[in-house]
C-alpha cells in the first residue's frame, strides 16, 4: 500500500513546491507561495515519517519524530523571532544545516557498505553530497558568524590563500576518486567530509561582509544540489525535486544578484569577493564641493505641492528602520492628491526582496511599489523624488562612467527628476564605497539625519503645510 502511495504523496508534494514558488514570484502571492510550500513539505516529512514507522526499530522512529520535532520547533521559532535586518544570517544557518544534513545523510550511507568500495551509481551521489553539503554547512556557518558579528565582517586574507583553497580542492578531488576506485573505509569518507569543511570555510573568509548575500545565495543553490544528490542516494523522489529546485532557484538567484550589480557570475565568483572598498574611502574631492542643503518645512512643503513624489528606498531605510514612517509620509501626500510611487531597485538594500520585504512589512500597497524597469521612464515627468537611505542604485556613474567599479549596473534614473531629495546623514559613499555625483547636482537637496527622524520632520512639515 506505502509502496503504491509513496510516489504519489512525494509527487503531490513537488507540485506544491513549484507552484509555491510561482506564487513567490510577485509581492503579491508570496505570502500564499510559503504557505503552499509549507503544505508540500509537512507532506513529505509526515509521509517519511510513516515510512520510518513502518520499517525502523522503535528507537529509529523515536528518533525520527524527535527529529522532526526538534526541527520544526526550532525553525518556528526562530523564524517568528528573526529581526527583518537578521534575516539574511537566519537565511544562511538555514540553509548551512540544509547541507550538513545531506553531507551526513552520505556518509550515513557509506558507513553500512562496512569499508566496502560502494558501487559507482550510489557512491558518486554520495561523494557528492559529502563534498558540497559540507561546503555549504561550513561556508554558511562563517556567513552566519560574519553577519552575525560574532567574528569580524572584513574580508580575512593572508599570502598564498587561494594556492591552499587550490591545494585543498585537489586533495579533495584525490581522496574523492581513492573512495569510488579504491577503498570504502571510513578513515577516506571522513576525511573527506572534513576537508570538504575546511575548504567551505576558506571560501568565506576572504569574503567582506556585505557581498555576503550573494554568497549566501550561492551555497543555497549548492546545498539544493547536494539535497538532490542525497535524493538519489537514498531514492527518494521528494528530496530529488526538491533539492533541484532550491539549487535552479539558487542559482538563478545568485545570477541575477550579479547581473542587478553590475558583475558577472565569474567576476563574483573569483574576482571581486573581499575587494569591495570601505565606504568613505572614495570620497575623493567631496570635502572641497558644496552641496544644497534644505530644511524639513521647506522640503515638506516642495512634497506637498508636488504632482507626483517617487520614494526610491535603499539600505538607509533598514537601517533606520523607518519603513512605517515613510508609509505615514506617502499616506499623508496621497491625502492631500499627490500621486505617490515606490520605486524599487532590484539589489537597494542587502538582500534580495530586502525593500519589498521593509515596505510590505509597514503595509505600503503593493500597487504602490513599481519594478525599476517599469519606472524608470516615469522619472522625466516626476516632480519630486525622495531618496530614503539610498546611494548606490541612484549614481548616473553606472551609466556615465567607464571607470567605476558600478559602471554597467541598470540604475533608477532619479537624475531625470525635477527636483530630488536625498536623505541621508553625511556626504558618505554607499555599499560600492564611490562618489555620487547627483549629490552635487544643483537639483539636488540633501536633508542630512537619520531618515526615521528626518521623515517624521517631513510629515509633519507636510501636515502643516
Ligand atoms: P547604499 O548604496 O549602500 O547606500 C546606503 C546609504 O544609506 C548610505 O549612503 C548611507 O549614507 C545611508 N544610510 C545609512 N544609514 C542611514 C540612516 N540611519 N539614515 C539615513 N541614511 C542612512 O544602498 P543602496 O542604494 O540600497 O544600494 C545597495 C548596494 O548594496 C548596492 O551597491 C548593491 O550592489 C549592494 N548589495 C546589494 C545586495 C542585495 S541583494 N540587495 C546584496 C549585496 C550588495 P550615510 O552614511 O551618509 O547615512
Amino acid at each position: 500500500m506505502t509502496g503504491l502511495l509513496t510516489p504519489l504523496v512525494y509527487l503531490l508534494a513537488s507540485v506544491l513546491f513549484i507552484v509555491g514558488l510561482r506564487f513567490l514570484s510577485s509581492p503579491k502571492g508570496a505570502r500564499r507561495g510559503n504557505t503552499v510550500a509549507a503544505i508540500g513539505m509537512a507532506l513529505a516529512v509526515g509521509w517519511t515519517v510513516v515510512l520510518v514507522a513502518g520499517r525502523s526499530t522503535p528507537a529509529g522512529i523515536i528518533i525520527c519524530v524527535l527529529g522532526v520535532l526538534l526541527g520544526g520547533i526550532a525553525g518556528t521559532v526562530g523564524a517568528r523571532r528573526v529581526r527583518m535586518t537578521a534575516m539574511p544570517q537566519m537565511v544562511a544557518l538555514f540553509n548551512g544545516v540544509g547541507g550538513g544534513a545531506a553531507a551526513l545523510v552520505a556518509v550515513a550511507e557509506l558507513l553500512q557498505l562496512g569499508g566496502q568500495r560502494p558501487a559507482l551509481q550510489s557512491g558518486l551521489p554520495s561523494v557528492f553530497a559529502i563534498i558540497v553539503g559540507g561546503i555549504s554547512f561550513a561556508g554558511s556557518a562563517i556567513a552566519f558568524a560574519k553577519l552575525q558579528e560574532l567574528m569580524t565582517g572584513r574580508p580575512i586574507t593572508y599570502p598564498a590563500q587561494q594556492v591552499v583553497n587550490g591545494l585543498l580542492a585537489l586533495a579533495i578531488l584525490a581522496l574523492a576518486v581513492t573512495l569510488l576506485a579504491l577503498s570504502g573505509q571510513p578513515a577516506i569518507f571522513i576525511a573527506l567530509l572534513a576537508l570538504a569543511l575546511v575548504l567551505g570555510m576558506a571560501f568565506v573568509l576572504p569574503i567582506g561582509g556585505a557581498d555576503m548575500p550573494v554568497v549566501i545565495s550561492l551555497l543555497n543553490a549548492c546545498t539544493g544540489l547536494a539535497v538532490a544528490a542525497s535524493g538519489f542516494v537514498l531514492d527518494n523522489f521528494a528530496l530529488i525535486v526538491a533539492g533541484t529546485l532550491v539549487g535552479a532557484s539558487g542559482t538563478i538567484l545568485t545570477m541575477l544578484m550579479g547581473e542587478a550589480m553590475g558583475r558577472s557570475l565569474a567576476n563574483v565568483l573569483f574576482g571581486a569577493f573581499g575587494s569591495v572598498k570601505a565606504a568613505g574611502d572614495a570620497a575623493g574631492p567631496a570635502g572641497e564641493r558644496s552641496v544644497r542643503t534644505g530644511n524639513s518645512e521647506d522640503i515638506g512643503t516642495l512634497l506637498a505641492y508636488s504632482r507626483n513624489v517617487v520614494v526610491v528606498p535603499g539600505y538607509g531605510l533598514a537601517v533606520a528602520q523607518a519603513q512605517h514612517a515613510v508609509r505615514e509620509l506617502g499616506e499623508q501626500l496621497e491625502a492631500r492628491g499627490v500621486d505617490v510611487q515606490y520605486a524599487i531597485h532590484p539589489v537597494a538594500g542587502r538582500m534580495p526582496g530586502h525593500m519589498n520585504v521593509l515596505l510590505a512589512e509597514a503595509n505600503v500597497p503593493y500597487e504602490q511599489l513599481k519594478e525599476m524597469d517599469e519606472i524608470n521612464d516615469q522619472f522625466k515627468s516626476t516632480d519630486a523624488v525622495l531618496v530614503v537611505g539610498a546611494n548606490d542604485v541612484v549614481n548616473p556613474a553606472a551609466k556615465s562612467s567607464p571607470g567605476s567599479p558600478i559602471y554597467g549596473m541598470p540604475i533608477l534614473n532619479v537624475d531625470q527628476a525635477k527636483t530630488v531629495v536625498f536623505l541621508k546623514r553625511s556626504m558618505r559613499p554607499g555599499f560600492a564605497g564611490i562618489d555620487n555625483e547627483l549629490l552635487y547636482d544643483p537639483k539636488t537637496v540633501m536633508l542630512f539625519g537619520d531618515a526615521k527622524d528626518s521623515l517624521t520632520k517631513l510629515l509633519a512639515a507636510v501636515k502643516a503645510a
